[in-house]
């Protein structure tokens, strides 16, 4: 996904509107009604960027980057719409308003690709393993929050997420000793970059599918991803968390930003691990989570409050992308303490400090959106509304003051606790999935996404003392 540094300069032509202090939405913690119903004005108005189910309209598309970007006007990247669906179904779990689940399910379904496998035709050019499986991710907390099923004659949520597993096992390889690349594909632009991201959503998968199905085979693939990651130290001793390294070096430098949805999709597949287990693995997984938590605390909880560490002081270099992340920090935050109970109390301390902070930072009035009500990302500066409004500011508004509803909310199914939702072992395995990449033309020019905005944003940024190249990328991470 995304590994742009694109200053977005629109940011800084809005902040001049900031000096108007509103009140931001009125939130009571105290009251379920209170939290229903700013929940229900933050995804209503997430929801009007979302035009997909309108004729003439691709389901499941967000409004996507033109086809020659510009780095002020870059669009909705394909996976932001998987992980938005993934909030739209919390959105349903802990409401229990179903207002958007047929264009969740619609939106779900539409983009299956014709192997049922998250590997749509139309974004093979810009297809990354994360990308894939947050489609992926979404399709898992469908199967174990028993949303909807699909009708029979199509993909079932189960089969989508054992079919994104196994599409992504084939795709290891033994350079750097293991691990998965950030690309499917070889002809792709970051294809020499194994990321947290992509061996996080293929771990946090493989450990709820244990978890869901009972199998010991998705618990090993969830353990060996996990020992590669701690072997080449993308997760270090103290549990941080960084962002990739290149396969040009035998991954042996590490690029050490820190993106708050690393920590958050280790969280949840190391607590769900924890569940899975038990005796000395189940303490050795406890530990872990632990050592997550004091990390996520450290690094992204500045008085308790959800920050991006690495853009959000500035705003300047967010990408679109980045915008997003604290919505699914905070979801995992959430729904880790469903599966490790003993983080609870500490997980909710974050929660309400953010959610407050966060529903005041919803009083903004950008020009295409003139409600008083628009999300800021910036939830440390409380009403102050930092200029800056999209489909990633209300879905990590909506994430974090749903998440306070976690309590009453039913612990993740599982086949043997209720979960309906049916899987196919051998998905993702069958000749319509099994794509060869090198039986796939290489982009030209017009059909790269993003490749004119490439070349535009390479930066050159000094990480931990090192040089860092970053990978240019319009894509989302
Ligand atoms: C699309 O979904 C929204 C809910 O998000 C709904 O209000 C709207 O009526 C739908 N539009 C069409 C054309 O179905
Ligand atoms: C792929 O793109 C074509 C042309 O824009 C569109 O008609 C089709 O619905 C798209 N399919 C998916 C799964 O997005
Ligand atoms: C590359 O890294 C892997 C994992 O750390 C290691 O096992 C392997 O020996 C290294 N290869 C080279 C050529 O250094
Ligand atoms: C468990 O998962 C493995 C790997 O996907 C699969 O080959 C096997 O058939 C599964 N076992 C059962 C009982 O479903
Ligand atoms: C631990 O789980 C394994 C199966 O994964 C089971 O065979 C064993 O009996 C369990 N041990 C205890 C102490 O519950
Ligand atoms: C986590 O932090 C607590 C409190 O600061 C500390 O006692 C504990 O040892 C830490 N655990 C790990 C695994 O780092
Ligand atoms: C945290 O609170 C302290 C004391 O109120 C303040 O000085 C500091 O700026 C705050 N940090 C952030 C990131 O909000
Ligand atoms: C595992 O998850 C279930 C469901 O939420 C929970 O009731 C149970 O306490 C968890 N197990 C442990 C050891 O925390
Ligand atoms: C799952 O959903 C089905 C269909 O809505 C319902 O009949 C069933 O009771 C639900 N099961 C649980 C455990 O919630």
């Amino acid at each position: 996904m995304m590994r742009s540094f694109a200053p977005r300069l629109s940011v800084l032509a809005l902040l001049s509107v900031c000096s108007r202090v509103a009140m931001g939405i009125d939130l009571d913690l105290t009251s379920q009604d209170s939290i229903k119903s700013v929940a229900s004005t933050i995804a209503y108005d997430m929801m009007t960027y979302y035009r997909g189910n309108y004729s003439g309209q691709t389901p499941g598309l967000l409004p996507g980057p033109p086809p020659n970007p510009t780095i002020t006007d870059a669009g909705y990247f394909w996976w932001e719409a998987g992980g938005m669906f993934g909030a739209l179904i919390d959105y349903w779990y802990y409401t229990g308003d179903s207002t958007y689940n047929d264009v969740v399910q619609q939106g779900l379904l539409y983009q299956v690709g014709s192997g049922d496998d998250y590997l749509p035709a139309n974004q093979t050019n810009g297809m990354g393993n994360d990308d894939q499986g947050f489609w992926g991710l979404s399709a898992m907390t469908a199967a174990e929050l028993n949303f909807t099923n699909p009708p029979s004659d199509q993909p079932q949520w189960l089969s989508l997420a054992i079919a994104v597993h196994n599409t992504q096992l084939a795709r290891f390889d033994t350079v750097c000793g293991g691990g998965l690349r950030w690309q499917a594909y070889p002809f792709l632009n970051g294809y020499n970059y194994k990321n947290s991201i992509a061996n996080g959503c293929f771990f946090n998968i493989a450990a709820r599918l244990a978890r869901y199905t009972g199998n010991d085979s998705y618990a090993d693939t969830a353990t060996s991803t996990w020992d590669w990651l701690t072997a080449v130290g993308l997760i270090d001793n103290s549990y941080n968390v960084f962002d990739g390294t290149d396969t040009g070096t035998n991954c042996t430098i590490i690029n050490k930003q820190q993106f708050s949805y690393n920590a958050g999709i280790f969280l949840l597949g190391a607590a769900t691990m924890y569940n899975y287990t038990n005796g000395s693995t189940q303490a050795l997984w406890q530990t872990r989570v632990e050592g997550l938590l004091n990390q996520t605390i450290n690094v992204f909880f500045p008085n308790n409050t959800g920050f991006e560490v690495t853009c959000e002081a500035t705003l300047i270099h967010c990408t679109i992308d980045m915008l997003s992340l604290k919505a699914y920090l905070t979801r995992w935050l959430a729904a880790s303490t469903k599966v490790a109970p003993f983080i609870y109390d500490r997980v909710m301390v974050l929660l309400q400090t953010s959610a407050r902070q966060a529903a005041l930072q919803c009083s903004g009035s950008p020009a295409d959106h003139p409600n008083g009500r628009m999300c800021g990302l910036s939830w440390y500066k409380g009403a102050v509304w930092d200029g800056t409004s999209g489909v990633g500011q209300q879905m990590a508004a909506l994430e974090v003051i749903q998440s306070n509803l976690i309590q009453q909310a039913a612990a993740p199914l599982t086949g043997s606790s209720g979960g309906t939702s049916q899987g196919d072992p051998s998905a993702g395995t069958s000749t319509g999935s099994s794509q060869d990449p090198t039986a796939l033309l290489p982009p030209t020019g017009g059909e790269k996404v993003g490749a004119g905005f490439l070349t535009a944003v390479v930066t050159i940024t000094v990480v931990g003392g090192l040089v860092w190249l970053s990978l240019p990328d319009g894509k989302a991470r």
